[in-house]
Protein backbone atom coordinates (compact mmCIF):
# COMPACT_ATOMS: atom_id res chain seq x y z
CA UNK A 1 0.00 0.00 0.00
CA UNK A 2 1.48 3.44 -0.92
CA UNK A 3 2.17 6.32 2.22
CA UNK A 4 0.97 9.67 0.62
CA UNK A 5 2.04 10.90 4.38
CA UNK A 6 4.07 13.82 2.69
CA UNK A 7 0.71 15.41 0.97
CA UNK A 8 -0.87 15.29 4.92
CA UNK A 9 1.97 18.21 5.22
CA UNK A 10 -1.17 20.61 6.79
CA UNK A 11 -1.60 21.16 10.21
CA UNK A 12 -4.85 20.77 9.76
CA UNK A 13 -4.38 17.05 9.20
CA UNK A 14 -3.41 16.52 12.21
CA UNK A 15 -5.74 17.99 14.41
CA UNK A 16 -8.70 15.97 11.91
CA UNK A 17 -6.87 12.77 12.79
CA UNK A 18 -6.80 13.47 16.47
CA UNK A 19 -10.56 14.45 16.82
CA UNK A 20 -11.36 11.10 14.67
CA UNK A 21 -9.33 9.63 16.92
CA UNK A 22 -11.11 11.07 20.29
CA UNK A 23 -14.10 10.43 18.69
CA UNK A 24 -13.85 7.04 17.24
CA UNK A 25 -14.47 7.68 14.45
CA UNK A 26 -12.51 6.81 11.05
CA UNK A 27 -11.59 9.75 8.61
CA UNK A 28 -10.16 9.96 5.28
CA UNK A 29 -9.40 12.74 3.14
CA UNK A 30 -10.69 11.84 -0.06
CA UNK A 31 -11.89 13.76 -3.46
CA UNK A 32 -10.45 16.53 -5.66
CA UNK A 33 -7.03 17.56 -2.54
CA UNK A 34 -6.20 13.91 -3.39
CA UNK A 35 -6.08 14.24 -7.04
CA UNK A 36 -4.32 17.27 -7.58
CA UNK A 37 -1.45 16.61 -4.88
CA UNK A 38 -1.16 13.18 -6.79
CA UNK A 39 -0.90 14.59 -10.02
CA UNK A 40 1.06 17.65 -8.48
CA UNK A 41 -1.33 20.36 -8.74
CA UNK A 42 -2.34 23.01 -7.23
CA UNK A 43 -5.38 22.06 -5.09
CA UNK A 44 -7.32 25.10 -4.51
CA UNK A 45 -7.55 25.51 -0.93
CA UNK A 46 -10.85 22.96 -0.32
CA UNK A 47 -10.30 19.67 1.39
CA UNK A 48 -12.51 16.88 1.64
CA UNK A 49 -12.70 14.69 4.40
CA UNK A 50 -15.23 11.55 4.98
CA UNK A 51 -15.80 10.83 7.93
CA UNK A 52 -17.11 6.71 8.51
CA UNK A 53 -19.91 8.22 10.83
CA UNK A 54 -21.54 11.59 11.15
CA UNK A 55 -19.40 14.45 9.26
CA UNK A 56 -21.07 17.04 11.35
CA UNK A 57 -20.11 16.02 14.45
CA UNK A 58 -16.93 15.39 13.49
CA UNK A 59 -16.93 18.97 12.21
CA UNK A 60 -17.76 20.26 15.46
CA UNK A 61 -15.13 18.01 17.18
CA UNK A 62 -12.39 19.51 14.97
CA UNK A 63 -14.07 23.33 15.20
CA UNK A 64 -13.50 22.60 19.28
CA UNK A 65 -9.91 21.66 18.81
CA UNK A 66 -9.11 24.75 16.27
CA UNK A 67 -10.81 27.03 19.03
CA UNK A 68 -13.98 29.58 19.54
CA UNK A 69 -13.43 31.57 16.54
CA UNK A 70 -13.88 29.11 14.12
CA UNK A 71 -16.83 29.44 11.64
CA UNK A 72 -18.55 25.86 10.69
CA UNK A 73 -21.75 25.80 8.56
CA UNK A 74 -23.93 22.73 8.77
CA UNK A 75 -26.18 21.93 6.03
CA UNK A 76 -28.14 18.87 7.94
CA UNK A 77 -30.24 18.42 4.75
CA UNK A 78 -27.10 17.26 3.47
CA UNK A 79 -25.45 15.72 6.26
CA UNK A 80 -22.49 17.98 5.17
CA UNK A 81 -20.32 20.70 7.52
CA UNK A 82 -17.98 23.18 6.21
CA UNK A 83 -15.29 25.03 7.73
CA UNK A 84 -12.57 27.74 6.93
CA UNK A 85 -9.12 27.30 8.45
CA UNK A 86 -6.46 29.60 8.28
CA UNK A 87 -3.29 28.12 8.05
CA UNK A 88 -0.57 29.20 5.02
CA UNK A 89 -4.07 30.59 3.35
CA UNK A 90 -7.69 30.20 3.62
CA UNK A 91 -8.80 26.51 3.56
CA UNK A 92 -11.78 25.08 3.56
CA UNK A 93 -12.45 21.79 4.51
CA UNK A 94 -15.77 19.92 3.89
CA UNK A 95 -17.29 16.93 6.19
CA UNK A 96 -19.42 13.87 5.04
CA UNK A 97 -20.36 11.02 6.40
CA UNK A 98 -19.78 8.05 4.07
CA UNK A 99 -22.93 7.18 2.48
CA UNK A 100 -24.10 4.23 0.17
CA UNK A 101 -26.24 6.18 -1.92
CA UNK A 102 -25.22 9.55 -3.59
CA UNK A 103 -28.83 11.03 -4.53
CA UNK A 104 -32.33 10.25 -5.11
CA UNK A 105 -32.89 9.52 -8.78
CA UNK A 106 -36.77 11.11 -8.19
CA UNK A 107 -36.75 13.61 -5.76
CA UNK A 108 -32.99 14.80 -7.01
CA UNK A 109 -32.52 14.94 -3.15
CA UNK A 110 -29.42 13.65 -1.06
CA UNK A 111 -30.07 11.02 1.43
CA UNK A 112 -28.21 10.49 4.48
CA UNK A 113 -27.04 7.00 4.66
CA UNK A 114 -24.56 5.48 6.73
CA UNK A 115 -22.47 3.29 4.79
CA UNK A 116 -18.66 1.91 4.58
CA UNK A 117 -15.16 3.95 3.12
CA UNK A 118 -15.74 2.04 0.07
CA UNK A 119 -19.40 2.05 -0.29
CA UNK A 120 -18.64 5.62 -0.35
CA UNK A 121 -15.45 5.67 -2.94
CA UNK A 122 -18.31 3.40 -4.81
CA UNK A 123 -21.11 6.64 -4.96
CA UNK A 124 -18.57 8.75 -6.28
CA UNK A 125 -17.91 10.30 -9.71
CA UNK A 126 -14.35 9.15 -11.31
CA UNK A 127 -11.87 7.04 -10.13
CA UNK A 128 -9.35 9.76 -10.15
CA UNK A 129 -11.42 11.54 -7.58
CA UNK A 130 -12.35 8.12 -5.46
CA UNK A 131 -9.04 7.90 -3.51
CA UNK A 132 -8.68 8.31 -0.05
CA UNK A 133 -6.33 8.91 2.22
CA UNK A 134 -6.68 7.57 5.80
CA UNK A 135 -6.01 9.66 8.94
CA UNK A 136 -6.11 6.20 11.51
CA UNK A 137 -2.88 6.34 13.40
CA UNK A 138 -2.59 2.58 12.39
CA UNK A 139 -1.85 3.56 8.65
CA UNK A 140 -1.36 7.27 8.20
CA UNK A 141 -1.12 8.49 5.09
CA UNK A 142 -1.88 5.18 2.98
CA UNK A 143 -3.28 5.26 -0.04
CA UNK A 144 -7.02 3.36 -0.25
CA UNK A 145 -7.26 3.41 -4.40
CA UNK A 146 -10.04 0.22 -5.01
CA UNK A 147 -10.45 1.63 -8.71
CA UNK A 148 -6.78 2.06 -9.69
CA UNK A 149 -7.11 5.74 -9.89
CA UNK A 150 -3.54 6.09 -9.60
CA UNK A 151 -3.39 4.03 -13.11
CA UNK A 152 -5.88 6.11 -14.50
CA UNK A 153 -3.85 9.64 -14.10
CA UNK A 154 -1.51 7.80 -15.46
CA UNK A 155 -3.07 6.36 -18.64
CA UNK A 156 -5.05 10.15 -18.80
CA UNK A 157 -8.52 8.25 -18.52
CA UNK A 158 -11.86 9.66 -17.32
CA UNK A 159 -13.19 6.42 -15.82
CA UNK A 160 -16.50 6.07 -13.36
CA UNK A 161 -16.23 3.41 -10.40
CA UNK A 162 -19.45 1.93 -11.13
CA UNK A 163 -20.87 1.29 -14.54
CA UNK A 164 -21.40 4.85 -15.60
CA UNK A 165 -25.05 4.33 -15.97
CA UNK A 166 -25.41 4.44 -12.67
CA UNK A 167 -23.34 6.67 -11.94
CA UNK A 168 -24.17 9.42 -14.45
CA UNK A 169 -27.82 8.67 -13.32
CA UNK A 170 -27.41 9.44 -9.32
CA UNK A 171 -26.07 13.09 -10.89
CA UNK A 172 -26.54 13.76 -14.54
CA UNK A 173 -24.27 16.58 -14.16
CA UNK A 174 -21.34 14.37 -13.46
CA UNK A 175 -21.72 14.10 -17.55
CA UNK A 176 -20.26 17.71 -17.73
CA UNK A 177 -17.65 16.94 -15.26
CA UNK A 178 -16.41 14.07 -17.40
CA UNK A 179 -16.05 16.37 -20.41
CA UNK A 180 -14.65 19.56 -17.76
CA UNK A 181 -11.88 17.09 -16.13
CA UNK A 182 -11.22 15.81 -19.68
CA UNK A 183 -10.59 19.31 -21.12
CA UNK A 184 -9.51 20.40 -17.56
CA UNK A 185 -6.46 17.63 -17.71
CA UNK A 186 -6.14 16.57 -21.23
CA UNK A 187 -7.24 13.17 -20.57
CA UNK A 188 -9.38 10.92 -22.42
CA UNK A 189 -13.51 9.37 -21.55
CA UNK A 190 -13.12 6.20 -21.97
CA UNK A 191 -15.38 4.38 -24.31
CA UNK A 192 -18.12 3.24 -22.31
CA UNK A 193 -18.29 6.51 -20.14
CA UNK A 194 -18.85 8.20 -23.77
CA UNK A 195 -21.20 6.37 -24.33
CA UNK A 196 -22.91 6.00 -21.32
CA UNK A 197 -23.08 10.63 -21.57
CA UNK A 198 -24.62 10.20 -25.19
CA UNK A 199 -27.01 7.67 -24.62
CA UNK A 200 -28.62 9.50 -20.85
CA UNK A 201 -27.54 12.88 -22.47
CA UNK A 202 -31.06 13.84 -22.12
CA UNK A 203 -30.97 13.88 -18.67
CA UNK A 204 -29.23 16.75 -18.16
CA UNK A 205 -32.00 18.86 -18.17
CA UNK A 206 -32.79 17.95 -14.64
CA UNK A 207 -30.08 19.17 -13.68
CA UNK A 208 -30.22 23.22 -12.34
CA UNK A 209 -28.86 25.45 -15.04
CA UNK A 210 -26.81 27.16 -12.37
CA UNK A 211 -25.09 23.93 -12.07
CA UNK A 212 -24.43 23.52 -15.69
CA UNK A 213 -23.16 27.36 -15.99
CA UNK A 214 -20.44 26.35 -13.57
CA UNK A 215 -18.82 23.51 -15.58
CA UNK A 216 -19.39 25.72 -18.35
CA UNK A 217 -17.34 28.39 -16.90
CA UNK A 218 -14.80 25.97 -16.38
CA UNK A 219 -14.45 24.41 -19.48
CA UNK A 220 -14.10 27.38 -21.28
CA UNK A 221 -11.08 28.75 -18.61
CA UNK A 222 -9.20 25.41 -19.64
CA UNK A 223 -5.90 25.75 -21.44
CA UNK A 224 -7.60 24.60 -24.57
CA UNK A 225 -11.31 25.13 -24.79
CA UNK A 226 -12.28 23.75 -28.13
CA UNK A 227 -11.53 20.01 -26.88
CA UNK A 228 -14.49 20.53 -24.20
CA UNK A 229 -16.68 21.59 -26.70
CA UNK A 230 -15.67 19.13 -28.95
CA UNK A 231 -16.76 16.71 -26.58
CA UNK A 232 -19.83 18.71 -25.71
CA UNK A 233 -20.88 18.50 -29.19
CA UNK A 234 -20.23 14.96 -29.77
CA UNK A 235 -21.85 13.43 -26.84
CA UNK A 236 -25.33 15.86 -27.86
CA UNK A 237 -25.05 17.39 -24.65
CA UNK A 238 -24.22 21.04 -26.60
CA UNK A 239 -27.79 20.58 -28.84
CA UNK A 240 -29.55 20.52 -25.59
CA UNK A 241 -27.78 23.07 -23.13
CA UNK A 242 -26.62 25.21 -26.21
CA UNK A 243 -28.29 24.72 -29.25
CA UNK A 244 -27.43 27.86 -30.92
CA UNK A 245 -23.62 27.09 -31.13
CA UNK A 246 -24.69 23.83 -32.68
CA UNK A 247 -26.13 25.87 -35.30
CA UNK A 248 -23.17 27.19 -36.08
CA UNK A 249 -21.85 23.90 -37.57
CA UNK A 250 -21.33 22.51 -40.94
CA UNK A 251 -20.31 24.34 -44.18
CA UNK A 252 -22.89 24.99 -46.80
CA UNK A 253 -21.64 24.71 -51.11
CA UNK A 254 -23.69 26.44 -53.58
CA UNK A 255 -22.08 26.87 -57.24
CA UNK A 256 -18.88 25.13 -55.89
CA UNK A 257 -18.49 27.93 -53.63
CA UNK A 258 -18.43 26.87 -49.82
CA UNK A 259 -17.76 29.12 -46.58
CA UNK A 260 -15.68 28.03 -43.74
CA UNK A 261 -17.22 25.95 -40.37
CA UNK A 262 -17.93 28.48 -37.90
CA UNK A 263 -18.23 25.92 -35.33
CA UNK A 264 -14.88 24.99 -35.95
CA UNK A 265 -13.67 28.65 -36.62
CA UNK A 266 -15.21 29.97 -33.29
CA UNK A 267 -13.46 27.21 -31.14
CA UNK A 268 -10.23 28.49 -33.25
CA UNK A 269 -10.71 31.79 -32.09
CA UNK A 270 -11.31 30.87 -28.24
CA UNK A 271 -8.49 28.47 -28.34
CA UNK A 272 -6.30 31.65 -29.89
CA UNK A 273 -7.44 33.70 -27.63
CA UNK A 274 -6.99 31.61 -24.83
CA UNK A 275 -3.17 31.58 -25.45
CA UNK A 276 -2.95 35.12 -24.20
CA UNK A 277 -5.99 36.00 -21.46
CA UNK A 278 -7.96 33.93 -18.78
CA UNK A 279 -10.59 36.47 -18.60
CA UNK A 280 -13.58 34.31 -18.52
CA UNK A 281 -16.26 36.60 -20.67
CA UNK A 282 -13.46 37.96 -23.01
CA UNK A 283 -13.43 34.21 -23.78
CA UNK A 284 -17.19 33.90 -23.82
CA UNK A 285 -16.97 36.78 -26.26
CA UNK A 286 -14.72 34.71 -29.05
CA UNK A 287 -17.23 32.29 -28.58
CA UNK A 288 -20.17 34.34 -29.42
CA UNK A 289 -18.53 36.39 -31.56
CA UNK A 290 -20.43 34.78 -34.90
CA UNK A 291 -22.84 33.30 -32.80
CA UNK A 292 -25.55 35.22 -35.50
CA UNK A 293 -24.03 33.97 -38.92
CA UNK A 294 -26.71 31.06 -39.42
CA UNK A 295 -29.39 33.26 -38.67
CA UNK A 296 -27.84 36.34 -41.26
CA UNK A 297 -26.40 33.78 -44.04
CA UNK A 298 -27.61 34.77 -47.35
CA UNK A 299 -26.00 33.50 -50.38
CA UNK A 300 -25.96 36.31 -53.18
CA UNK A 301 -24.64 34.83 -56.81
CA UNK A 302 -22.18 37.95 -57.63
CA UNK A 303 -20.75 38.20 -54.42
CA UNK A 304 -21.01 34.56 -52.67
CA UNK A 305 -21.58 34.02 -48.92
CA UNK A 306 -22.49 36.76 -46.89
CA UNK A 307 -23.58 37.28 -42.89
CA UNK A 308 -24.64 40.93 -43.04
CA UNK A 309 -24.86 42.68 -39.90
CA UNK A 310 -23.86 39.36 -38.28
CA UNK A 311 -22.20 41.49 -35.40
CA UNK A 312 -25.64 43.39 -34.59
CA UNK A 313 -27.44 40.74 -34.83
CA UNK A 314 -25.58 38.41 -32.61
CA UNK A 315 -25.24 41.30 -30.01
CA UNK A 316 -29.07 41.05 -29.71
CA UNK A 317 -29.00 37.15 -29.07
CA UNK A 318 -25.93 37.86 -26.33
CA UNK A 319 -28.68 38.86 -23.30
CA UNK A 320 -31.36 35.86 -24.64
CA UNK A 321 -28.05 33.46 -24.18
CA UNK A 322 -27.17 34.46 -21.10
CA UNK A 323 -30.21 34.16 -19.61
CA UNK A 324 -30.54 31.02 -21.07
CA UNK A 325 -27.41 30.01 -19.80
CA UNK A 326 -28.13 31.05 -16.31
CA UNK A 327 -25.20 33.53 -16.94
CA UNK A 328 -25.21 36.73 -14.99
CA UNK A 329 -27.45 39.62 -16.52
CA UNK A 330 -25.01 42.42 -15.66
CA UNK A 331 -21.80 44.44 -16.48
CA UNK A 332 -20.07 40.93 -17.64
CA UNK A 333 -22.62 40.53 -20.15
CA UNK A 334 -23.10 43.73 -21.08
CA UNK A 335 -19.18 44.01 -21.56
CA UNK A 336 -19.90 40.65 -23.87
CA UNK A 337 -22.88 42.10 -26.00
CA UNK A 338 -20.21 44.97 -26.69
CA UNK A 339 -17.68 43.53 -28.05
CA UNK A 340 -19.77 40.94 -30.82
CA UNK A 341 -21.01 44.03 -31.44
CA UNK A 342 -17.90 46.06 -32.17
CA UNK A 343 -15.66 43.04 -33.28
CA UNK A 344 -15.40 43.73 -37.35
CA UNK A 345 -14.30 47.16 -36.40
CA UNK A 346 -10.56 46.93 -36.49
CA UNK A 347 -11.16 45.00 -39.06
CA UNK A 348 -12.45 46.86 -41.46
CA UNK A 349 -10.39 49.68 -40.09
CA UNK A 350 -6.96 47.50 -41.23
CA UNK A 351 -8.38 47.07 -44.66
CA UNK A 352 -9.44 50.83 -45.46
CA UNK A 353 -7.09 53.48 -44.85
CA UNK A 354 -6.77 54.07 -41.59
CA UNK A 355 -8.47 57.66 -40.99
CA UNK A 356 -8.25 59.46 -37.19
CA UNK A 357 -11.49 60.10 -37.70
CA UNK A 358 -12.70 56.45 -37.61
CA UNK A 359 -9.85 55.29 -34.88
CA UNK A 360 -11.73 58.34 -32.64
CA UNK A 361 -15.05 56.69 -33.06
CA UNK A 362 -13.73 52.92 -32.14
CA UNK A 363 -11.95 54.49 -29.26
CA UNK A 364 -15.22 56.41 -28.09
CA UNK A 365 -17.04 53.10 -28.69
CA UNK A 366 -15.01 50.61 -27.26
CA UNK A 367 -13.77 53.23 -24.29
CA UNK A 368 -11.67 50.51 -21.90
CA UNK A 369 -12.31 47.73 -23.78
CA UNK A 370 -10.14 48.81 -26.27
CA UNK A 371 -7.49 46.64 -25.59
CA UNK A 372 -9.59 43.53 -24.91
CA UNK A 373 -11.40 43.95 -28.45
CA UNK A 374 -8.39 44.27 -29.92
CA UNK A 375 -7.39 40.83 -28.44
CA UNK A 376 -10.73 39.57 -29.51
CA UNK A 377 -9.77 40.97 -33.38
CA UNK A 378 -6.54 39.34 -33.45
CA UNK A 379 -7.53 35.87 -32.38
CA UNK A 380 -10.55 36.40 -35.22
CA UNK A 381 -7.63 35.51 -37.76
CA UNK A 382 -7.84 31.65 -38.51
CA UNK A 383 -7.13 32.05 -42.10
CA UNK A 384 -4.84 29.08 -43.36
CA UNK A 385 -3.41 31.71 -46.03
CA UNK A 386 -0.18 32.90 -44.15
CA UNK A 387 0.74 35.89 -46.86
CA UNK A 388 -2.91 37.43 -45.61
CA UNK A 389 -2.70 36.35 -41.83
CA UNK A 390 0.67 38.48 -42.32
CA UNK A 391 -0.75 41.16 -43.80
CA UNK A 392 -3.79 41.29 -41.20
CA UNK A 393 -1.28 41.41 -38.35
CA UNK A 394 0.77 44.36 -40.07
CA UNK A 395 -2.48 46.23 -40.54
CA UNK A 396 -3.06 45.63 -37.15
CA UNK A 397 -0.20 47.07 -35.54
CA UNK A 398 -0.60 50.09 -37.41
CA UNK A 399 -4.19 50.29 -35.77
CA UNK A 400 -2.66 49.74 -32.44
CA UNK A 401 -0.20 52.37 -32.93
CA UNK A 402 -2.69 54.61 -34.50
CA UNK A 403 -4.71 54.11 -31.58
CA UNK A 404 -2.37 55.25 -29.06
CA UNK A 405 -1.36 58.60 -31.30
CA UNK A 406 -4.98 59.48 -31.47
CA UNK A 407 -5.62 58.37 -27.74
CA UNK A 408 -2.68 60.61 -26.28
CA UNK A 409 -3.52 63.26 -28.77
CA UNK A 410 -7.42 63.20 -28.10
CA UNK A 411 -8.14 61.80 -24.48
CA UNK A 412 -11.26 60.34 -26.39
CA UNK A 413 -11.03 57.08 -24.53
CA UNK A 414 -13.69 57.74 -21.94
CA UNK A 415 -14.91 61.20 -23.89
CA UNK A 416 -17.21 62.71 -21.45
CA UNK A 417 -18.52 66.18 -23.46
CA UNK A 418 -16.71 69.02 -22.72
CA UNK A 419 -20.04 70.95 -22.88
CA UNK A 420 -22.96 69.76 -20.28
CA UNK A 421 -26.67 69.42 -21.49
CA UNK A 422 -27.35 71.78 -18.41
CA UNK A 423 -24.51 74.23 -19.80
CA UNK A 424 -26.87 74.40 -23.12
CA UNK A 425 -29.87 75.11 -21.39
CA UNK A 426 -28.40 77.78 -18.73
CA UNK A 427 -26.95 79.50 -21.94
CA UNK A 428 -30.07 79.33 -24.45
CA UNK A 429 -32.42 79.86 -21.46
CA UNK A 430 -34.16 76.90 -22.32
CA UNK A 431 -35.60 73.78 -20.71
CA UNK A 432 -35.16 69.90 -21.53
CA UNK A 433 -35.48 70.04 -25.33
CA UNK A 434 -35.21 68.23 -28.48
CA UNK A 435 -32.95 70.77 -29.34
CA UNK A 436 -30.54 70.21 -26.61
CA UNK A 437 -29.64 66.53 -27.58
CA UNK A 438 -29.11 67.84 -31.26
CA UNK A 439 -26.26 70.56 -29.78
CA UNK A 440 -24.68 67.50 -27.78
CA UNK A 441 -24.39 65.30 -30.67
CA UNK A 442 -23.46 67.79 -33.02
CA UNK A 443 -20.35 69.04 -30.22
CA UNK A 444 -19.77 65.23 -29.94
CA UNK A 445 -19.51 64.18 -33.48
CA UNK A 446 -17.32 67.62 -34.14
CA UNK A 447 -14.82 66.28 -31.89
CA UNK A 448 -14.70 62.95 -33.28
CA UNK A 449 -14.50 64.03 -36.69
CA UNK A 450 -11.90 66.12 -36.12
CA UNK A 451 -13.78 69.76 -36.36
CA UNK A 452 -12.84 70.87 -32.99
CA UNK A 453 -10.52 69.59 -30.27
CA UNK A 454 -11.50 68.23 -27.18
CA UNK A 455 -11.58 71.19 -25.38
CA UNK A 456 -13.93 73.28 -23.55
CA UNK A 457 -13.34 76.61 -25.12
CA UNK A 458 -13.61 75.32 -28.62
CA UNK A 459 -16.39 73.24 -27.51
CA UNK A 460 -18.26 76.06 -25.70
CA UNK A 461 -17.74 78.27 -29.44
CA UNK A 462 -19.34 75.20 -31.31
CA UNK A 463 -22.25 75.16 -29.20
CA UNK A 464 -22.93 78.93 -29.73
CA UNK A 465 -22.48 78.39 -33.45
CA UNK A 466 -24.74 74.93 -33.50
CA UNK A 467 -27.38 77.20 -31.05
CA UNK A 468 -27.53 79.51 -33.69
CA UNK A 469 -28.53 77.71 -36.39
CA UNK A 470 -31.25 76.29 -34.83
CA UNK A 471 -32.77 79.77 -33.91
CA UNK A 472 -31.39 79.82 -30.29
CA UNK A 473 -29.94 83.11 -28.80
CA UNK A 474 -28.20 83.10 -25.59
CA UNK A 475 -29.78 84.89 -22.73
CA UNK A 476 -27.24 87.07 -21.58
CA UNK A 477 -25.52 87.89 -24.67
N1 LIG B 1 -18.36 14.38 -6.36
C1 LIG B 1 -19.11 13.42 -6.98
N2 LIG B 1 -20.12 13.79 -7.83
C2 LIG B 1 -20.39 15.08 -8.07
C3 LIG B 1 -19.63 16.07 -7.44
C4 LIG B 1 -18.61 15.69 -6.60
O1 LIG B 1 -18.88 12.24 -6.78
N3 LIG B 1 -21.37 15.41 -8.87
C5 LIG B 1 -17.28 13.98 -5.44
C6 LIG B 1 -15.94 13.67 -6.09
O2 LIG B 1 -15.33 12.66 -5.35
C7 LIG B 1 -15.19 14.98 -5.97
C8 LIG B 1 -15.66 15.47 -4.61
O3 LIG B 1 -17.01 15.03 -4.52
O4 LIG B 1 -13.78 14.80 -6.01
C9 LIG B 1 -15.56 16.97 -4.45
O5 LIG B 1 -16.31 17.63 -5.43
P1 LIG B 1 -15.91 19.04 -6.03
O6 LIG B 1 -15.40 19.90 -4.95
O7 LIG B 1 -17.07 19.52 -6.83
O8 LIG B 1 -14.80 18.69 -7.09
P2 LIG B 1 -13.25 18.46 -6.97
O9 LIG B 1 -12.99 17.04 -7.35
O10 LIG B 1 -12.75 18.91 -5.67
O11 LIG B 1 -12.65 19.31 -8.17
P3 LIG B 1 -12.82 20.86 -8.49
O12 LIG B 1 -12.45 21.59 -7.25
O13 LIG B 1 -11.93 21.06 -9.64
O14 LIG B 1 -14.26 21.06 -8.87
Amino acid sequence: MENLKSFLDKNIFKIIAAASHDMGVDAYVIGGYVRDRIMGRDTGGDIDIVAIGSGMDLAAKVAEKLGKKTKVNYYKNFGTAMLWHNEERELLVEFVGARKESYNRDARKPIVEDGTLEDDQNRRDFTINAMAISLQQKDFGSLLDPFDGIGDIGRKIIRTPLDPDITYSDDPLRMMRAIRFATQLDFIIEEKSFESISKNRERIKIVSGERVADELNKIILARKPSYGFKLLEQTGLLQIIFPQLVDLKGAETVDGRGHKDNFYHSLQVLDNLSENTDNLWLRWAALLHDIAKPATKRYEPKIGWTFHSHEFVGAKMVPRIFKQLKLPMNEKMRYVKKLVLLHLRPIVLSKEEITDSAIRRLLFEAGDDIDDLMMLCEADITSKNPGKVKRYLSNFKLVRKKLVEIEEKDRVRNFQPPVSGELIMETFGIRPCREVGTIKNAIKDAILDGIIPNEYEAAFGYMLKKGKELGLKPVDG
